[in-house]
């Protein structure tokens, strides 16, 4: 294999999970048109309405059982196996689409649908129940969990090791998001300024497309596979 790049970042959003039927958020009719963000992705819509964020995550994570991980996660999966180098792979989505597409190492910098987090003894615990009725945290029993979701307000997870790797990455690739929430939307500029190369996959331009060095437009079931292939056969 020609070695042409050692340290891979990628970042997916909402769009790499679209063709397996979960909504994104942007677009029309997406869940930002149906619901509001202060109402059920703040820290003060879930104090004003606890139930109504409740039941939004337990749907959301219900909803997961009805759909499937498409060739994009797969494709990542295989890169995963594959690559060489030191690879990274960050997601901002909360579904288990990468997992359950071969990934064994996703970083998900906005949390999981599928975990707990405990507002009292802050641990994080998997989840695949309702939250709606109250149960017990598994570790302090108190009835205080939340969704294990990053919210408007709060701080992503694993930003050091996140910032670390951009600082050495030597490609550093965007899929399906639309560079519209910072940190995430920043990235782009942290890997540039380290030197590394920039390739967005996106169905449309982004807000972000011309932070890119190269860009690549279609749908990502589409996109990625072929750009896993180039990697694998050429070294990208
Ligand atoms: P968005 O809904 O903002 O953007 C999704 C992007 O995916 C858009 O640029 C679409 O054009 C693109 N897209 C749609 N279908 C696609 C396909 N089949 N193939 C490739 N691209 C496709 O979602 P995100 O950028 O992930 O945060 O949103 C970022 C964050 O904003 C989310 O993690 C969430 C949200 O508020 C929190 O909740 C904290």
């Amino acid at each position: 294999m020609n070695a042409r790049y050692r340290r891979i970042v990628i970042l997916t959003g909402a769009g790499i999970s679209a063709e397996s039927g979960i909504d994104t958020f942007r677009a029309a009719g997406g869940l930002w048109e149906q619901h509001r963000i202060e109402d059920v992705a703040t820290p003060e819509g879930f104090a004003r309405d606890p139930n109504l964020v409740l039941n939004f995550y337990d749907l959301r994570r219900a909803a997961l059982a009805n759909v499937a991980p498409n060739p994009s996660h797969m494709a990542l999966a295989l890169l995963e196996r594959e690559f060489k180098g030191d690879l990274l792979l960050v997601t901002q989505n909360v579904d288990d689409l990468h997992e359950r597409g071969g990934s064994a190492r996703v970083l998900h910098m906005h949390g999981e649908l599928k975990s707990a987090l405990c507002t009292s003894c802050e641990t994080r615990s998997p989840w695949l129940e309702t939250m709606i009725n109250r149960p017990p945290c598994p570790v302090c029993r108190a009835p205080t969990l939340r969704p294990d979701v990053v919210w408007f307000g709060e701080m992503p997870y694993q930003m050091g090791r996140i910032y670390q790797a951009l600082e050495t990455c030597d490609l550093f690739v965007s899929i399906g998001t639309s560079g519209a929430v910072y940190p995430a939307a920043g990235f782009v500029q942290e890997a540039r300024a380290a030197g590394a190369r920039t390739l967005e996959l996106n169905l449309e331009p982004s807000e972000g497309s011309r932070l890119f060095h190269e860009t690549r437009h279609g749908p990502a079931s589409v996109l990625v596979p072929e750009w896993v292939e180039e990697v694998l056969q050429t070294g990208g």
